[in-house]
């Protein structure tokens, strides 16, 4: 994650920032928006990385509480560093592992039945451990109806969406053989195992997707 350590402004209040979110928050909440207006029940972020994602669809849906997490100490200060920085809802982020049993932490019961959670650029970056994990967790805390929404480069069906993505997934294993590009058809076999049936891939910029389930 070193491309994270790169501090924004002078670098004095932990924020730090990611070379690609610029890029891709508009369309992320300008093809989230239809799913997330009118959701019932708080949203909960697994992987938030350096908060910018967070504090952004917190500010563009004022009506959702977005709860970002981390399990990295410096992006959960960047994350509130971020907070303050644009003004957006004062929501210290949780210290979750998606691998873990992470709907059983206090911090997520008490929000409740989960309206969605979203996870993004993490499952590729991390075990497969944590792709199994956010979904099994997402079976847990979601409510009726709730989302799980995962944003990122993804194969489908065994096969790469373009060469770009083989490279960045080969690059990604000969850095840690644990890491890499999840297939959405295994997303699905394991959402379906955990209540969540597959709604909706979405096709984003750069070949990325977003990739909804809902829990019946
Ligand atoms: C590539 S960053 C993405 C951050 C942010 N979601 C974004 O799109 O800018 C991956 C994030 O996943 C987090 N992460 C790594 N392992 C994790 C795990 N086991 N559970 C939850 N998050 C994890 C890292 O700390 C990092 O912040």
């Amino acid at each position: 994650m070193a491309s994270y350590r790169t501090a924004a402004g002078d670098g004095r209040d932990g924020r730090l920032q990611s070379p690609t979110f610029a890029r891709n928050s508009p369309p992320i909440i300008a093809r989230l928006a239809p799913w997330l207006n009118g959701l019932a029940g708080p949203v909960l972020e697994i992987g938030s990385g350096t908060g910018q994602h967070a504090a952004a669809m917190a500010l563009a849906f004022p009506d959702l509480q977005w709860w970002p997490s981390d399990p990295d100490a410096a992006h959960r200060a960047s994350i509130s560093a971020w907070q303050a920085h644009l003004r957006a809802p004062d929501r210290p982020a949780l210290a979750l592992d998606g691998a873990a049993d992470w709907a059983a932490d206090p911090g997520v019961a008490a929000l409740g039945p989960l309206g969605a959670v979203v996870s993004m650029n993490v499952i590729h970056i991390s075990p497969v451990a944590v792709a199994r994990g956010i979904i099994a967790g997402a079976g847990k805390a979601l409510g009726r109806g709730g989302l799980l929404i995962f944003y990122g480069p993804f194969k489908e069906n065994g096969e790469h969406t373009g060469a770009g993505n083989a490279a960045f997934d080969r690059g990604l294993r000969a850095e840690n053989p644990d890491w890499g590009l999840r297939d959405i058809a295994d997303l699905t076999a394991w959402s379906a195992a955990a209540g969540l049936d597959r709604e909706a891939v979405i096709a984003m910029p750069a070949n990325n997707r977003i990739v909804l389930f809902r829990k019946a």
